[in-house]
């Protein structure tokens, strides 16, 4: 899928109609950016619901911030998200670094848990809780669970850095100080790999494997070690800014990339790329042994030999 990025600006009409053609013609999902600003600004809502009107079938994911339930977002507003592109699904975005770094940053997430609970009991569409390149470690993703949340998108650290954004804003605008917390902040959170790990040997909701996915071998390797789905932002984004034709391309040779990938190891369906030995080494061993986790199970699986001949 390609993951959560814009809306509520004037560019954004033009990026997701782009966006939105290409997956729905690729048979793949979308998730739009936060929708705040067309909540409270009903002008703004066509910058999203262009993204239903060119893709009728496709699954489609709205969006709101944690911190927009913390300052009193109830079900009402999560409903609105959802109709304004009559979406498929909701997620609720975690993004605790991009605030801190930020200088108009809402660093407030006190009940944020409970308010995600509240939601995901009210509304009639699936509620995902994503990261936003900070990643969820199973701690997280065990609360989450407890809260009736569905899917989890971990969006971890290896892809877009918010505090690297911020970094750049602040420099621009020659603000020393938030440029300093960007800088230390930059890689702050739980890679992918690992965030994916933890979070699929922890709970058993749909997980969503994101940040830093730039290629269709990273989604082959996503994919064996579990993840129900991954997702794009960034690539698609610089690609979308060339035309349409080019988020075409980008998508297409990730999906063949990913094809071929299956291929190579003999996996003739997705399900299969779970049966296919996978071997972690160096850090992210490191890490899985040391929080508790079995990197070697994936090592010692084999995919069923005579099937491919
Ligand atoms: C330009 C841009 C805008 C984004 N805006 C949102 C947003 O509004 N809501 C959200 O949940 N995530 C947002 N994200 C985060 C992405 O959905 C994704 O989780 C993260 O960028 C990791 O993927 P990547 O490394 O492929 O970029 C944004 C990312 C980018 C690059």
């Amino acid at each position: 899928m390609v993951e959560a990025m814009t809306g509520g600006i004037t560019e954004a009409v033009k990026i997701n109609a782009t966006i939105a053609s290409a997956v729905e013609e690729l048979g793949l999902g979308m998730g739009v950016g936060s929708q705040r600003t067309a909540i409270e600004k009903p002008s703004l809502e066509k910058t999203f619901s262009v993204v239903r009107k060119n893709a009728p079938t496709a699954f489609l994911i709205a969006n709101i911030g944690g911190p927009q339930l913390v300052k009193g977002y109830s079900a009402k507003e999560a409903k609105m998200a959802v109709d304004m592109i009559n979406a498929d699904a909701l997620a609720i975005h975690l993004n605790a670094l991009q605030e801190i770094v930020q200088p108009e940053g809402e660093t407030s997430f006190k009940g944020v848990l409970n308010k995600i609970g509240e939601i995901a009991q009210a509304l009639d569409v699936p509620v995902i809780v994503k990261e936003t390149g900070a990643g969820i470690a199973a701690e997280e993703a065990k609360q989450l669970v407890s809260m009736k949340v569905v899917g989890i998108d971990v969006a971890g650290v290896g892809g877009t850095s918010w505090a690297a954004v911020e970094y750049h804003r602040a420099k621009k605008k020659h603000d020393e100080f938030h440029q300093g917390l960007g800088k230390a902040f930059w890689d702050w959170g739980v890679p992918t790999a690992m965030s994916l790990i933890e979070s699929l040997q922890s709970v058993s909701i749909t997980v969503i494997a994101s940040g830093g996915i730039r290629t269709g071998i990273d989604v082959a390797k996503a994919l064996a070690l579990g993840a129900d789905l991954t997702g794009m932002a960034h690539p698609i984004l610089l690609a979308a800014t060339k035309g349409p034709k080019e988020v075409k391309k980008t998508l297409q040779v990730a999906i063949e990339s990913l094809r071929n990938a299956m291929f190579l190891v003999g996996a003739e369906s997705l399900p299969k790329m779970r049966e296919v030995p996978l071997v972690i080494t160096g850090k992210t061993a490191e890490w899985l042994k040391m929080r508790g986790f079995q990197p070697e199970i994936y090592a010692k699986r084999s995919l069923r030999k005579k099937e491919m001949i």
